[in-house]
């Protein structure tokens, strides 16, 4: 049955499409808006802790189950525990995925159109924030673009997914991330350079913990998992390629470095520029569009700064949405023996139908737009299925490996390619830490009413 599932090429490969799925606009557009509506620092060192102490061993859990059984969300489990209800952990990650995509390509849509005025110079001649502001309400309010955009970006990633593993997904990793690295470092220099930097700085490092509100602990809990493509089986997928040669927990830490470090020079790259053009760090999610589009005009050679910042958020937006549609995808090609071609174009016209709602929130539709007391659409569906699936997610793949599947057989699984470090620590933070504290953080958030 496992015939033509498809293998990483090498290591490093691996390692690349795995960052590439972890680093994204999580990083660049989610990130830094979360950081800014909750305050700054205290907020970031939550993040880091949850990082540190939920995302890793997460990371590690659904890697070794996916290398394991080299099945994907769903098989994993059935692989497992066949004749239980198990297997409907991982459909509650296809379904994730589905959710997730659906509002992330739109995002994603928004990065070709301003790559596409980029390329047209008009971030070159002085934008003021009122005027960077209308060119994002009269983008996101249009219907017609919207929905086209977002179509393009899908169709693009369902042109790299159809490619198959090595051939599509590394192939694409291999080129994208180390240009979007370069990209970025540059962007960070020239904005750490700008007047008002200071500020910037000290909003990120100013540790206020009176801003900590049970809303900003999900939100810091659901980053970290969605940072990191975590809690709905996208690593239990990637894993699934893996040869057993791999170093699993050398990956995972390198993943982990280099998607949280990422997301800290997102901050740096951001906040300067954002005291600088004196916007407000509580914007939302149309932070990153309508701030950084103001201050190329006063960069030396800000076109092509412009150019190279929004094609960077592209490339970041579609390494993540290869995984994402991968997981669908997989699941697919494993559970129903789909070609495929087949899966990848059915899922992502799917995905395109959902995206709809989503893509009309931003005044396209009234209804879309103003629902959920005015989250709308994409802002509800970025809550749910960004926080809350992932969280559960997190949750029900820990206390399988933990207590069902069983930490012994994990280490092993881990063992095969590379020592795990302090295995009894993994296996309390796995058993206990981890499922017990995203516990208490949803049933908290639930309780006091306090989660969105
Ligand atoms: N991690 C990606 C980002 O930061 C988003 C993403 C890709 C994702 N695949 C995922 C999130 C799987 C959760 C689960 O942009």
């Amino acid at each position: 049955m496992s015939v033509n599932r498809g293998k990483w090429s090498s290591d490093f490969g691996f390692i690349l499409a795995a960052a590439g799925s972890a680093i994204g606009l999580g990083n660049i557009w989610r990130f830094p808006y979360t950081v800014g509506e909750y305050g700054g620092g205290a907020f970031i060192l939550l993040y880091l802790a949850f990082v540190a102490l939920i995302g890793v061993p997460v990371l590690l859990a659904e890697l070794s189950l996916g290398r394991s059984t080299e099945r994907s969300a769903v098989g994993a489990f059935k692989k497992l525990m066949p004749d239980s209800w198990w297997p409907a952990v991982g459909g509650l990650g296809v379904l994730c995925g589905f959710g997730i995509l659906s509002f992330y390509s739109v995002i994603a849509g928004w990065t070709l159109s301003y790559f596409y005025m980029a390329l047209n110079g008009r971030f070159a001649d002085g934008l003021s924030s009122e005027q960077s502001t209308q060119i994002f309400t009269e983008l996101t309010a249009s219907p017609i673009s919207e929905v086209l955009l977002s179509a393009a970006f899908l169709t693009l990633t369902a042109l790299v997914v159809r490619g198959g593993i090595s051939g599509g997904i590394e192939r694409a990793a291999r080129i994208l991330m180390p240009i979007f690295l370069v990209v970025l470092l540059l962007l960070v220099g020239r904005s750490v350079t700008l007047d008002g930097a200071s500020e910037g700085f000290a909003f990120l490092f100013a540790f206020d913990f009176s801003k900590l509100s049970a809303a900003a602990v999900v939100s810091a809990l659901g980053q970290a998992l969605f940072s990191m493509s975590l809690g709905m089986g996208a690593m239990i997928t990637y894993g699934s390629y893996l040869k057993r040669s791999e170093n699993l927990p050398k990956a995972a830490v390198i993943v982990a470095f280099f998607d949280t470090g990422l997301a800290l020079i997102a901050g740096l790259m951001i906040f300067p520029a954002l005291f600088h053009a004196g916007a407000s760090p509580a914007a939302g999610p149309s932070l990153i569009f309508i701030v950084m589009a103001t201050i190329f005009n006063t960069m030396p050679l800000g076109s092509l700064f412009a150019i190279a910042f929004y094609g960077l958020l592209a490339i970041a937006a579609l390494t993540s949405t290869i995984s994402l549609l991968e997981v669908i995808v997989a699941y697919f090609v494993d559970e129903r023996q789909w070609s495929r071609e087949r899966a990848t174009w059915v899922v992502t016209a799917g995905c395109f139908a959902l995206s709809v709602p989503s893509a009309l929130s931003f005044g396209g539709s009234s209804f879309f737009t103003n629902m959920f007391g005015g989250t709308g659409f994409l802002g509800m569906a970025n809550i749910v299925f960004g926080n809350y699936f992932l969280s559960i997610g997190a949750v029900l793949i820990c206390v399988f490996v933990g207590w069902k599947w069983g930490i012994g057989n994990a280490v092993a699984e881990m063992d095969s390619g590379g020592k795990l470090p302090a295995q009894a620590f993994w296996g309390i933070l796995v058993r206990y830490v981890c499922p017990v504290a995203v516990a208490i953080v949803l049933v908290y958030a639930a309780v006091t009413g306090n989660y969105l």
